[in-house]
C-alpha cells in the first residue's frame, strides 16, 4: 500500500496509472469502522486497484466543535486499510483541497436544504465541493458512498450526473451492530449507556405501523432530543441528538 502525504505527487503518479484498469475510491474522513471496511471490500472486489482518501473536511461542519472532536485514529485507519487490500491512500491537507481558499462552492437548491441541508447549514455545500474536488483527483471509474448518509448519496450521484463526471457513484448498505445501531464514526464519542440507548433510535425509527410523528414522539419519550423525522419516497430518514452527539440513520419502510 502507498500512501501519499503530497497530491502533486499523487497527481503525477495517477498519470502513470494504466487507463486500462478500473478504478475503486472510496473517500473517507477517516476513523474507519466495519462500515468503511465494508465499502474497502466492494471496491476491492468490483476494481482492479482501490484508491481511499482521508481528510477531516472542515467546510462540511457547521459547528467548530464538532469538527474539533470529530475522531482521529489515523494509526489504526492505515492499518484496516492495508489488512483490506486498499492500494493507495491519499492524505491531503487543506491547502492541498482547497488552493481556492473554498472561494468556489458547489451549491444545490433543493434536496440539500431538507432533513440535514435544514438544520446544518452549508454542510452539503462542503460536502459537494470537497467530493468534486476528490473525484477529480481519483479519477475512478466507481466511487463508493454508504446508505447510512442517504442524502448525500444522492445529492452526489445528482451532482455527477449534473457535471457529467464519468465516476460510477455505487451505494452499499448501512452495517449495523447486533443491537441495530447503525456503525458511525460518532459512536466512538458516546458512553455506553448511551451506546445502550442509541440502539432505540433504530428500533423505533423502523416501525412501519406508527407515522412520523409518533415515531417521534416515542423517541423524544425515551429521552432523545430530535432534529427531524421525516419519510420521504418510502424511506424514513431520522437525526437525533445523544447529549453532544448528533446520529442519523434512515430506513427503507
Ligand atoms: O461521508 C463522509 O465521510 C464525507 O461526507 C465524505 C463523503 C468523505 C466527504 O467529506
Amino acid at each position: 500500500m502507498k500512501v501519499f502525504k503530497d497530491l502533486k505527487q499523487w497527481q503525477e503518479f495517477r498519470e502513470q496509472l494504466s487507463h486500462q484498469q478500473s478504478v475503486g475510491f472510496v473517500p473517507t474522513m477517516g476513523a474507519l469502522h466495519d462500515g468503511h471496511a465494508s465499502l474497502i471490500k466492494k471496491s476491492v472486489t468490483e476494481n482492479d486497484v482501490t484508491i481511499l482518501s482521508i481528510f477531516v473536511n472542515p467546510t462540511q461542519f457547521d459547528e467548530s466543535s464538532d469538527f474539533e472532536n470529530y475522531p482521529s485514529t489515523l494509526n489504526e485507519d492505515l492499518r484496516l486499510a492495508e489488512q483490506n487490500q486498499v492500494d493507495y491512500v491519499l492524505l491531503p491537507t487543506f491547502e492541498d483541497i482547497y488552493p481556492d481558499n473554498y472561494r468556489y462552492q458547489i451549491h444545490e437548491n433543493e434536496l440539500s436544504q431538507i432533513l440535514c441541508g435544514k438544520s446544518r447549514k452549508g454542510h452539503f455545500n462542503g460536502v459537494l465541493t470537497v467530493v468534486l474536488k476528490l473525484l477529480n483527483l481519483a479519477q475512478a471509474t466507481r466511487a463508493y458512498f454508504g446508505e447510512k448518509d442517504y442524502q448525500q448519496y444522492l445529492l452526489i450521484k445528482d451532482m455527477c450526473r449534473s457535471f457529467f463526471i464519468k465516476t460510477e457513484i455505487v451505494a452499499a448498505p448501512i452495517i449495523r451492530e447486533s443491537s441495530g445501531l447503525a456503525l458511525s464514526s460518532r459512536n466512538k464519542r458516546l458512553t455506553e449507556p448511551e451506546k445502550l440507548n442509541a440502539s432505540e433510535f433504530f428500533a423505533t425509527l423502523k416501525k412501519k405501523n406508527c407515522d412520523d410523528s409518533s415515531v417521534q414522539q416515542q423517541l423524544e419519550q425515551l429521552g432523545f432530543e430530535i432534529d427531524y423525522i421525516e419519510t420521504h419516497n418510502n424511506r424514513r430518514f431520522g437525526a437525533i441528538r445523544i447529549g453532544e452527539v448528533r446520529l442519523i440513520d434512515n430506513v427503507q419502510l
